[in-house]
């Protein structure tokens, strides 16, 4: 009984966590959406008043066509599950990962998917897991893909094995692994060990 309970605690807090992280990124995207529609208002403007063929009217365009983009991604981070065509608010397995890892995939590295029950040539295989699409889990899987796919010399394996209780997700790849002395602060903000320029992205 008592394992039960410490069971239940365990999933309750997990779910409390990922719930967590919805809650940050929407709320990260409602602060960014008034200064991003102030740039996309502004670029707008200018591209009305400058001349056609004015040399800056080329990267006036780009601005405003990437403030768009980011209040699409920011969009993406915060629509309600509910408000989602019914058919791609539940999501499976497979589509999950493809759609976290589909930002990455023209990249330098090759990513290959190994999803399906686990151990399935033996016994009967357990159906595929299909959940609530989350968007900041999407998100999450999304950034652990894309260091791997950057620090991979080529290769990078996303594995999902499942069985009637959960699903383990595995993301691989062939490059020289984590220095030891960032191992202790996996997981936490700022912690990098790339060139500085990398880091204020300015690459
Ligand atoms: N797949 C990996 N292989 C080797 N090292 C990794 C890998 N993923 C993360 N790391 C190490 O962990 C550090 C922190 O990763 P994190 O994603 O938090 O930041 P970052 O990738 O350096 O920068 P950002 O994600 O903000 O662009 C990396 O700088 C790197 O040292
Ligand atoms: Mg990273």
């Amino acid at each position: 009984m008592s394992a039960a309970l410490a069971a239940t605690d365990m999933v309750l807090a997990r779910e409390q966590k990922l719930h967590a992280l919805d809650g940050l990124a929407a709320a990260a995207a409602h602060e960014l959406g008034t200064p991003l529609s102030t740039i996309a208002v502004v670029t707008k403007e200018l591209e009305h008043h400058i001349g056609a063929d004015d040399p800056l009217r080329d990267d006036i365009k780009l601005l405003n066509a990437q403030a768009l983009r980011c209040r699409e991604i920011l969009l993406k981070l915060t629509r309600h599950p509910s408000e989602q065509d019914p058919l791609h608010a539940r999501v499976s397995v497979r589509a999950m990962l493809e759609e976290a890892a589909a930002p990455y995939r023209s990249g330098k590295a090759n990513i290959t998917f190994v999803v399906g029950p686990e151990g399935a040539e033996g016994g009967a295989a357990s159906p595929e897991a299909v959940a609530e699409r989350r968007p900041g889990v999407i998100y999450g899987l999304g950034n652990i893909i894309e260091n791997a796919t950057e620090f991979a010399l080529k290769e990078v394996t996303i594995r999902a094995l499942w069985n009637t209780a959960e699903v383990v997700v595995t993301i691989t790849d062939d490059g020289p692994g984590f220095p030891p002395d960032v191992m202790d602060s996996v997981g936490e903000p700022y912690v990098t060990t790339r060139p500085a320029e990398d880091v204020a992205g300015m690459s």
